[in-house]
């Protein structure tokens, strides 16, 4: 191919980056790709047959291979590597020229630089993208962020790419600066949560109720087959059926119980609580993640406190029923806490989101998608102002139409000693938050006691302290 013909730019020809690089040619866009390693840049448009795209190990040869303005991607790990990679293109780039961190940047990470290359006439997004190697390849959910100047040199080729629910595209441009990433942190904080939960859910079935792999296949292409479907609902269906290829068995019985991570969970809990935002199933379920790489710890403890449970008393049929509207309904407050914290830190960072258009572009493509994700959408059509999707009256019947089933499996959890930290502090959550006397007066008059720190009066406006009985 001729110089300066390539539509695009791509660095990092890892799964990702090359898997978006052939869906954007396979769309009619060509692309120039870049990347440190030889074998990558070797191998890139060797797989298949992928349309226009060329590998470059040369950056200035590569930069030079595209039209102007120049628009290059970065498909790299999160974190330094992006720094680096902008200052190695950052000598070949002029006024105009636009690049794209596709990558799960920290939403301040991303603001400087957009604030530093904005300074040099560059223009910068951060962009979300959601849907592993498989929807990177076939359509992914894509979270843009950036100046509207910025998406409008982008907006045909990523909507052309995205995964598409009845015919629309699943990408919308989120809002300036760092919008896209700060949602995308999100809908990983969410994912987590759900995660989480279903992990919870097998913990039960199989230890309170007894359920095999081929059991448990059922349950969950029951429920994904109802109002529960979802496409990590679908996944964890598929995971009961895999054989293991090295040994007997199943797959699933020899992996270790230890989940790692990447960071983006705990990023979202922490931006959660500088903005005082509430987020217990996230909380939760990062620190669920820490629990389970204690193993060793665990493995100790498990002799010390050994617990034998008594049989359960509840027919099959109605745990798993039960089971069935505590997953639904905790899986509703990961939702509406993530959604929570997308309003907050919208009007605190002026994000200006749209919440519709942000469930609307997570119905298809990402890890969250789900049929529920229609319900929150059409809440947020009815008020684009919901601080809590728990105010909307049709989510509200749903989680009243849940709550016996999650109460009972809570219960039967405790009884078993299955942890099922998700499950519960959602339900402690919404018990919290429906309740209009909570007991922090004891908690006000308590740092009153001992720091002086005065309270308000239910009976009689102004801020008091009282001189407590001396306790020495
Ligand atoms: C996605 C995922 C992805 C994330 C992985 C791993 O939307 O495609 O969220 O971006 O990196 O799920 O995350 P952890 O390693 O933190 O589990």
């Amino acid at each position: 191919m001729a110089a300066t013909t390539f539509d695009f730019g791509m660095i990092g020809l890892g799964t990702m980056g090359q898997n978006l690089s052939y869906n954007m040619a396979d769309h009619g866009f060509s692309v120039a790709g870049y990347d440190k390693n030889p074998a990558k840049v070797a191998a890139f448009g060797k797989e298949a047959d992928t349309g226009a795209v060329a590998g470059f190990g040369d950056i200035k040869e590569f930069i030079g291979a595209l039209k102007s303005p120049k628009v290059i991607m970065m498909l790299v790990p999160a974190g330094p590597i992006v720094d680096a990679v902008i200052n190695d293109v950052k000598p070949f780039l002029q006024s105009g020229d636009l690049l794209l961190d596709c990558g799960n940047s920290h939403f301040t990470d991303t603001d400087r630089r957009l604030q530093a290359l904005e300074q040099e006439g560059l223009l910068y997004m951060g962009i979300g993208v959601s849907g592993g190697e498989e929807g990177a390849r076939f359509g992914p959910s894509i979270m843009p962020g950036g100046s509207k100047k910025s998406y409008a040199l982008v907006e045909k080729m990523l909507a052309a790419v995205a995964a598409k629910v009845n015919g629309e595209p699943c990408v919308a441009w989120l809002g300036n600066g760092s919008a896209g990433h700060y949602v995308k942190m999100v809908h990983n904080g969410i994912e987590y949560a759900i995660m989480q939960v279903i992990a919870e859910s097998y913990h039960l079935l199989r230890t309170a109720q007894g359920l095999d792999n081929a059991a448990l296949h059922r349950v969950y292409q029951d429920w994904n087959q109802g109002r529960l479907q979802s496409y990590l609902m679908q996944i964890t269906a598929d995971i009961f059926t895999q054989k293991d290829e090295l040994g007997e068995g199943q797959l699933l019985d020899k992996i270790v119980d230890e989940s790692a991570q990447n960071g983006t969970g705990k990023w979202t809990s922490q931006s959660a609580m500088d903005l005082f935002v509430p987020l217990s199933p996230i909380d939760t379920a990062v620190c669920s993640r820490d629990i389970s790489s204690l193993k060793a710890e665990r493995e100790q403890l498990a002799k010390n406190y050994a617990w034998a449970p008594p049989a359960s008393q509840v027919a099959q049929e109605k745990f798993v029923a039960d089971l069935e509207q505590a997953v639904y309904a905790t899986s509703i407050l990961a939702y509406s806490v993530g959604f929570s914290l997308l309003a907050k830190a919208s009007s605190q960072y002026k994000l200006d989101l749209n919440l519709a258009v942000v469930a609307r572009i997570w119905r298809g493509g990402c890890i969250i998608r789900s049929s529920f994700l229609e319900e929150i959408m059409k809440a947020f059509d009815t008020d684009p102002d919901l601080s809590s999707l728990l105010f909307d009256t049709q989510i509200a019947t749903l989680i009243n139409g849940a709550q016996l089933g999650w109460r009972s499996s809570v219960k039967a959890a405790v009884d078993a000693g299955v942890a099922v930290p998700v499950l519960s502090a959602s339900l402690s959550y919404f018990d919290a938050m429906r309740c209009g006397r909570l007991p922090a007066n004891l908690i006000q008059a308590q740092r009153d006691f001992f720091g002086a720190h005065t309270y308000k009066r239910t009976d009689r406006e102004g801020i008091f302290h009282t001189n407590w009985p001396s306790t020495i």
